[in-house]
């Protein structure tokens, strides 16, 4: 029997790359993954490149994510960009409460509770990110965190499989220092519970929960063999078409 729950990748290329980038590095990602089946491959471009790796992964199994959205459809909201917007460009996911969003740009869990609505609603899968930071690990309340976080976002919402959680500890995240499988595995069974104590069993069972914080392909294979672990979010290390495509074919095999 094959795994129940469908492995995922993303690449969070964060605030990387002008088109002329991306497109190179399309040109070695693509080569380098075709035959993948059993694994799902999502990119992350910065907003300005939607429309580039749209075109280019056209007639691939790649899938397209935004990195961010506002929570309401349209109106007076200069800078922002609405998940009817996100729909148009062709998005199937979109990353929603990243830690850096939460600390440089104050986002709190109410208003990330809005964002994933606002993503449901225009039948986009959010990417909710959460994660304790190194002061609150240290203190021994990583599960409080988790907890708090998760409830504040998912509070009202009619959740079905489509949501994905990455667990990103904070300190983990662009260090260099990853958390350790069994740990980030700890982590990930916490809420994959608690989201059956929210919703049901069959939806925890289901969505699929990611680890993110330092992966690159030396560490990847422990992170991916963990039981409540369907992946990772990827940042630095996605970067490198090379070294994202490895962690995709580790995936695929292990
Ligand atoms: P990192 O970033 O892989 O560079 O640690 C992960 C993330 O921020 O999603």
């Amino acid at each position: 029997m094959g795994r129940e729950r469908r492995r995922l990748l993303v690449a969070n290329w964060k605030m990387h790359f002008v088109r002329a980038q991306a497109l190179e590095y399309l040109k070695v990602f693509t080569e380098r993954v075709q035959g993948i089946s059993n694994t799902e491959i999502v990119l992350a471009p910065p907003f300005t490149l939607l429309e580039t790796v749209r075109r280019e992964i056209q007639g691939t199994a790649i899938k397209l994510a935004a990195q961010d959205l506002f929570y309401e459809r349209k109106g007076a909201f200069t800078g922002e960009i609405s998940a009817i917007m996100l729909k148009d460009l062709g998005c199937a996911y979109v990353i929603v409460g990243h830690s850096e969003r939460r600390r440089l740009f104050g986002e709190t869990d109410e208003l990330i509770s809005k964002k994933l609505r606002a993503a449901l609603d225009a039948e986009i899968t959010p990417i909710l990110c959460v994660g304790e930071t190194l002061e609150e690990r240290r203190a021994g309340r990583t599960q409080r965190v988790l907890e708090t976080q998760i409830r504040g976002a998912l509070a009202g919402l009619a959740l079905s499989e489509n949501l994905v959680i990455a667990y990103e500890p904070v300190w983990a995240i662009g260090t260099g220092v990853n958390a350790e499988p069994e740990e980030a595995e700890a982590s990930a069974l916490f809420i994959r519970e608690l989201v059956a104590q929210l919703f049901d069993t069959e939806i925890a069972q289901k969505i699929r929960i990611l680890y993110g914080g330092s992966v690159k392909p030396a560490n990847f294979e422990g992170f991916v063999r963990q039981p409540n672990i369907d992946g990772a979010l990827v940042g630095g290390a996605s970067l490198d078409p090379e070294a994202f495509a490895q962690m995709v074919k580790i995936a695929e095999c292990c």
